[in-house]
């Protein structure tokens, strides 16, 4: 197995050939994701949410995201590893962002880091990149902006779709590696995907992109309650995992385990 760099993501995008990422957040789950061949994880500041427990993006700082990278890359080896600058540790300039992206890379040993942002991000993209670390950016619906978006919201809508295309092309010409898109209409994210050189990463954006991620929890049926309507479900593992922890507690209690096979 190769390991995945950011050149091969250009390659893939070159040759019509789409790749796909997922969230990590610990060295266990990103082994089995290595092993299923994604060849791009992403530290995401999901983790807020789906290992903090937070509602939103928003509260999680880089003491509690930092360790997490450095999970996921000693799990995946072979994958390119990006990790999420949460809110609050980019936005107000590109010395802030420098010195952020730093950290991940100095004590995370990511390989590549997120922001959220387009127009109104590319001093910080460029700041970074020219340090020589990659940047992913992320438009459309950012989550961190969820507060002044009015809620869950489909972006690039009628006359949002120039700001979108604006914004994923200067995400490019700042350095930006790739971009993410989020919940934005099929047909604009197969525009700008056609329009951009650099790949496009999809979540609620249409068949289009060049590759796409969820959030692996969302992907292997791991969450509980109402998933969005881009989210396609490709397991059961919260069922597998209530009904291996109910048998184990139920042997248990009966004094079936430990049995003999168990026991020295
Ligand atoms: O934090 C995250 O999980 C993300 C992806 C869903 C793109 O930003
Ligand atoms: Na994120």
């Amino acid at each position: 197995m190769r390991k995945t760099r950011v050149h091969h993501l250009a390659e893939m995008k070159q040759n019509g050939e789409r790749w796909s990422m997922l969230t990590a957040y610990d060295y266990s789950t990103a082994r089995i994701f290595e092993e299923a061949g994604i060849p791009v994880l992403l530290v995401g500041d999901s983790a807020a949410n789906v290992v903090y427990g937070y509602d939103t993006t928003v509260p999680i700082t880089v003491d509690e995201l930092l360790p997490l990278v450095r999970g996921v890359v000693r799990g995946a080896p072979h994958a390119l590893v990006v990790a999420d600058l949460p809110f609050g540790t980019y936005e107000a300039s590109a010395e802030q962002a420098l010195a952020t992206a730093t950290r991940f890379m100095k004590e995370g040993l990511a390989h590549a880091v997120k922001l959220e942002g387009g127009e109104r991000m590319t001093k910080q993209i460029a700041a970074i990149t020219a340090a020589g670390i990659p940047v992913m950016a992320h438009v459309g619906f950012t989550p961190q902006s969820v507060n002044s978006l009015g809620g869950f919201r489909v972006q690039g809508r009628g006359d949002g779709a120039d700001q979108l295309v604006a914004d994923a092309i200067a995400v490019q010409e700042a350095g930006a590696f790739s971009v993410v898109m989020e919940m934005v209409p099929a047909d604009i994210a197969g525009q700008v995907t056609r329009k951009l050189t650099i790949p496009t990463v999809g979540i609620g954006a249409g068949n289009e992109c060049d590759a796409q991620v969820l959030v692996w929890q969302d992907m292997a049926g791991y969450t509980s309650g109402k998933t969005a309507k881009f989210v396609k479900r490709f397991g059961n593992v919260g069922d597998e995992l209530r009904s291996a922890a109910a048998a184990y507690a139920s042997e248990v209690r009966t004094g079936a385990f430990p049995a003999v096979e168990h026991s020295f």
